[in-house]
């Protein structure tokens, strides 16, 4: 190992972990809440004995738990096995009802559902926020009613927030009928939910992305609202969704949510210092741009979204880790040739710059010394990657032309030009398949 691998890593060997929003650490309180449900008890809360109620009575106190954090009522949570499978009964609750529309820059767990119903994408601006002036033009066009229309809180790979309320107004004006479908899954903690997604018949829910295990999430199912199952079996969740709910995930994902939630002031201060910290290292150190331009402030704090003019962030990502540095690129296609993230090609930037983009994510693990080894490291990776020998040749290209601004330029960037997904109107377009990350 070299110097710049072994910079990376703590004395332990365990790599800086800048990717939360794949998936965060599982909180010491819900470990603490599942332990006692993974440990030999039986869990089946659907019998009728002493064991069976006892598991009923966890799994409700876990349903009123995440209820009180996401601003619903108990009745209105639908424990499912993740946020893909809760986007995927959003979208399926519009199936045959009607248009279904939802933003460019969707998660692939609402865009596939939608790309397999039929829907249609609504552009967002340069800024990475949903152009509402395309989705009045959208919900305004002639043509069957409106049934669903999706738009995330946070976007996973930018961490723009969206305006949700100002979305679930115009659907009100323009498609009453219609179901606005919240993915909520990026959003906890870092925006207040219960009033961001107070209009929305169903919101989205994962509890691995705040500190919860993996493999349980969650929908509200709100009035008008009516899911159409996905699985066919017994009449779990009210019908809503078969299966044995699995009690110790329930109650992880409930502690952690409540942890994240009591949290969520301190936490938020932390990491948009944190955040700041290694946005402006990056930049006078390794020559990043931020994605956003002077907007990357005005992200969810967790994410920094950074462009490494010259170097291919597939390539950066493997450089990192090696030198123990875990990072991101926002989607990969299967076939192992990586295809630019839809979210940076949906704001606008010209596909070899969106190759160089990379995301960093933190969390509730993060610490200062994490990101003082990240700025140790970083910049070493990303020249070696510029003086290497060249790869792809757009990129290299684009490279010596850029070397990215400094901060305060930065601050004063221009975001990239206006996506048009949609075609030069910005009208909508036909979902586009993707590829995908968390
Ligand atoms: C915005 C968003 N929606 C949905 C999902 C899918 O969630 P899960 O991994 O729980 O299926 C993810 C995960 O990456 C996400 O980031």
């Amino acid at each position: 190992m070299n110097t710049t691998a072994r910079a990376g890593r703590d004395p332990g060997g365990a790599p800086v972990y800048l990717d939360h929003a794949a998936s965060s650490p599982l909180r010491p309180e819900a470990l603490e809440a599942m332990l006692p449900w993974l440990a030999g008890q039986p869990a089946n809360p659907a019998g009728s004995h002493r064991v069976a109620r006892r598991a009923k009575a966890a799994l409700e106190d876990a349903r009123e738990q995440i209820a009180a954090v996401v601003g619903c009522r108990p009745d209105e949570l639908v424990f499912t096995s993740g946020g893909t499978e809760a986007a995927n009964l959003g979208v399926h609750a519009a199936r045959d009802r009607g248009r279904l529309l939802c933003s460019a820059i969707e998660h692939a767990a609402v865009l596939e559902p939608c790309r397999a119903l039929g829907g249609a994408t609504v552009p967002v601006e340069p800024t990475g926020i949903l152009d509402l002036a395309a989705l009045a033009e959208a919900l305004d066009s002639p043509g069957p009613p409106v049934a669903l229309v999706a738009v995330m809180a946070v976007n996973n790979e930018l961490g723009t927030v969206q305006p949700v309320p100002e979305v679930v107004a115009q659907v009100a004006r323009a498609a009453p009928g219609a179901l606005v479908l919240c993915d909520a899954v990026a959003a906890l903690p870092w925006v207040e939910l219960p009033e961001l997604t107070q209009g929305c018949a169903l919101v989205a829910l994962s509890a691995h992305k705040v500190g919860g295990p993996p493999g349980i999430g969650a929908l509200v199912v709100r009035r008008p609202a009516q899911l159409a199952p996905l699985l066919r079996g017994g009449s779990q969740e009210r019908g809503r969704r078969p299966g044995t709910v699995p009690v110790a995930l329930a109650v992880g994902m409930a502690a952690a949510l409540q942890a994240a939630w009591e949290d969520r002031v301190a936490a938020r201060a932390r990491l948009a210092a944190l955040r700041r910290r290694l946005v402006t290292g990056l930049v006078a150190e390794a020559g990043a741009v931020p994605t956003l331009g002077a907007a990357w402030d005005s992200a969810a704090v967790d994410l920094a979204h950074l462009r490494f003019p010259g170097v291919a962030a597939q390539e950066l990502v493997v450089g990192l880790d090696v030198a123990g540095v875990c990072a991101s690129v926002g989607a990969a296609c299967a076939s192992g040739a990586p295809e630019p993230s839809h979210v940076l090609t949906a704001i606008g930037l010209p596909e070899t710059e969106a190759r160089t983009g990379l995301r960093f994510s933190l969390g509730w693990t993060t610490s200062g010394a994490e990101v003082e080894r990240a700025l140790a490291v970083v910049p070493g990776v990303v020249r070696a990657l510029r003086s290497k020998a060249p790869g792809d040749e757009r990129i290299r290209d684009q490279g010596t032309r850029s070397r990215g601004p400094t901060l305060a330029s930065a601050a004063s960037t221009p975001a990239p030009r206006r996506s048009t997904p949609g075609g030069p109107s910005g009208r909508p377009g036909a979902v586009p398949g993707v590829g995908g990350t968390g």
